[in-house]
């Protein structure tokens, strides 16, 4: 298992989602916070990768503390705003609380193994004040046997090209394998184990945790995420 992209290519990992509609996953996130009468306050991110949503939702006022299992991503979120960073890896949440809300964006639930989702939404749920809200989205992966898809794209640095393939574990997870050469002529590999979870299977975590659950289509238009907004 080599995770080489968020340990030792985060600003390749920023540069490549530079294109990414973070303005309108965190504008639903706003709308869903503000519907909860959640105008500002605590806010907790999980997974915050480099820093794009956590600089935004900074920008509206929240005090946000944000985690990331990984030091280089953190390094890079670090240098964009004025938030509480820690390293760490749900489903370890020494982070105190209580948050007013909690969010984890773009897939880092599937990030979980399965064994891991109960005691990570176990662990939100003790961490939000009640009232308080969880947005999170279950990104979908593509079904066994899906061909390899090369990604050609262009950095202020140069060009970089991925070629990448989610590939079927005994486990029933799937593994995103993947080769990039980077814009300054190295290359690496990388190898990532994710959860394809159903909604139901989510709901049902949070159902046990306590919550009440309503699932969007996306954070907008043209996304296939379900979008997950638990209530305590
Ligand atoms: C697809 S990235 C999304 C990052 C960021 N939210 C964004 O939209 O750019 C997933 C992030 O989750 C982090 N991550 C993976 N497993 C995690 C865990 N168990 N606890 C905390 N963060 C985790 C990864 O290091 C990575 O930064």
């Amino acid at each position: 298992m080599a995770e080489w992209l968020y340990t030792e290519y985060p600003e390749l990992y920023d540069a490549i989602q530079s294109e990414w509609d973070y303005e309108r996953d965190v504008a639903f996130v706003e709308a869903r916070l503000r519907a909860a009468g959640i105008e500002d306050g605590h806010l907790l991110e999980v997974g915050c990768g480099t820093g794009e949503h956590t600089r935004r939702l900074v920008d509206l006022g929240f005090d946000v503390t944000a985690l990331d299992k990984h030091a280089g991503m953190l390094r890079v979120a670090r240098s964009k705003c004025d938030a509480t960073f820690r390293q760490m890896a749900m489903p370890d949440l020494p982070v105190g609380g209580p948050y007013d809300a909690a969010v984890m964006l773009r897939g880092v639930v599937n990030h979980l193994a399965p064994d891991a989702l109960e005691p990570a939404v176990d662990a939100l749920a003790d961490r939000i004040a009640p009232g308080g809200v969880l947005v999170f989205d279950n990104s979908p992966l593509p079904p066994a046997g899906n061909d390899p898809a090369l990604d050609v794209g262009t950095t202020e640095e140069g060009q970089y090209a991925r070629i990448a393939q989610h590939v079927p574990t005994d486990d029933g997870r799937l593994d995103w394998r993947a080769v990039t050469f980077t814009p300054d002529g190295e290359w690496f590999v990388n190898s990532r184990a994710m959860t394809p979870f159903e909604d139901a299977t989510l709901s049902g975590a949070l159902d046990l945790a306590g919550f009440d659950v309503a699932i969007h289509d996306g954070f907008g238009d043209a996304d296939e995420r379900s979008v997950f907004v638990a209530s305590l």
